[in-house]
């Protein structure tokens, strides 16, 4: 008997939609499977403007396959030099801006307009914790003394900790955890929640590293240990309403990661949810998908389920899937998870 499991539309908590043909290759993966997508601001030139926020936004909208069901981008800003409190604001006032993404300053694909020190942004998050505006955390100390994978930990306890301190009430999103020290803190922490991707619930670093280097697999913060994966696996299938998914999807053409300098990032917005289901299934924890892909994330964002439904069927056969997509001018992008989705179907529930 095939497996079968209905859950509400899910949405994406944090996801790369790009610019330019990037972004007319990869939307539609995103606008036709998921409601909500919170969308990261780090272009090559940040969006850290309500008005970027508002052209970035219609750019989005033009690329958007006519056919998808019930998509909206939900569009963050740019914690940088270049964010002002007032904007934000207004922003935020107007339904633009939905939340504030904070990248440590060289810790990944663009994110050198980021900060050093979280505590000088403080001005901005007193606007935040005043108005309710949720703070999206990437988590890596980029101090070279200290390992890369103890990275996420060094930075929760000297940056972050401090800023929950300080700002105990404001809304806080440790996004796309990858140690049991981001499940401790989350866990620590009542107004803090976070995303969990794909990748770093399915791979391990030894899938990364070994036998060989594999770049496909190579994003920030990097997957860690299988230990950790497995706290991952054990408090998303939990239920635990903190975790929600963000499929941190970021696609970078394979010339670029396979590149002298491999780009960070793993593009998994075309089969990130049948990785996700595989876990769940292979757990014996369905029951509790919708809440981990539909239900915990609108919850913590102020928003209740889709009403939309979809199906989810693991099949007997192995289905043929594509394993690469190609943007207009020829670039390759890999998709993340071909053997996971070559046992799944989805489809929109007809109720
Ligand atoms: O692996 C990553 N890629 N991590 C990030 O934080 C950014 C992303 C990207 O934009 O490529
Ligand atoms: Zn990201």
């Amino acid at each position: 008997m095939a497996l079968t499991i209905t859950i509400p539309r899910p949405d994406d908590w944090h996801v790369h939609l790009r610019e330019g043909e990037m972004l007319d290759a990869v939307i539609g993966y995103t606008s036709l499977r998921f409601r909500y997508a919170m969308v990261m601001p780090n272009l090559s030139t940040p969006i850290a403007t309500t008005d970027q926020a508002i052209t970035y936004r219609k750019l989005i909208d033009q690329a958007t396959p006519a056919e998808s069901p019930d998509f909206h981008p939900l569009m963050t800003l740019y914690c940088s030099s270049q964010l002002e409190a007032i904007d934000l604001l207004h922003g935020y006032k107007e339904g633009i801006v939905k939340a504030v993404k904070y990248y440590p300053a060289g810790a990944t694909t663009n994110s050198k307009s980021g900060g050093s020190s979280m505590m000088d942004f403080a001005h901005i998050f007193t606007t935040m914790q005043d108005a309710g505006i949720p703070l999206l955390v990437h988590a890596e100390s980029t101090n070279p003394a200290i390992d890369i994978y103890d990275r996420e930990a060094a930075f929760l306890e000297h940056e972050l900790d401090i800023v929950c301190n300080n700002f105990p009430e404001m809304k806080v999103t440790v996004e796309h955890i990858s140690t049991s020290a981001g499940v401790d803190f989350v866990n620590a922490h009542e107004t803090v929640g976070a995303s969990v991707t794909p990748h770093h619930l399915s791979r391990n670093r030894s899938d990364m590293i070994s036998p060989a280097f594999h770049a496909d697999l190579f994003c920030k913060p990097v997957i860690n240990s299988e230990s950790d994966r497995r706290i991952l696996v054990q408090t998303v299938t939990s239920g635990s309403p903190s975790f929600f998914l963000g499929t941190d999807s970021a696609p970078h053409p394979t010339k670029a990661k396979y590149g002298k300098e491999a780009k960070a990032g793993i593009f998994n917005a075309a089969y990130g949810l049948e990785v996700v289901a595989e876990i769940f299934a292979t757990e014996n924890k369905l029951e509790n998908l919708a809440a981990f892909t539909s239900e915990n994330g609108a919850a913590f964002y102020g928003y209740t389920p889709a009403e939309e439904h979809l199906v989810l069927t693991r099949e007997q056969v192995e289905i043929e899937v594509a394993t690469h997509l190609s943007t207009e001018s020829g670039n390759e992008v890999v998709l993340f998870g071909a053997e996971e989705a070559s046992h799944w179907t989805i489809q929109a529930s007809i109720d």
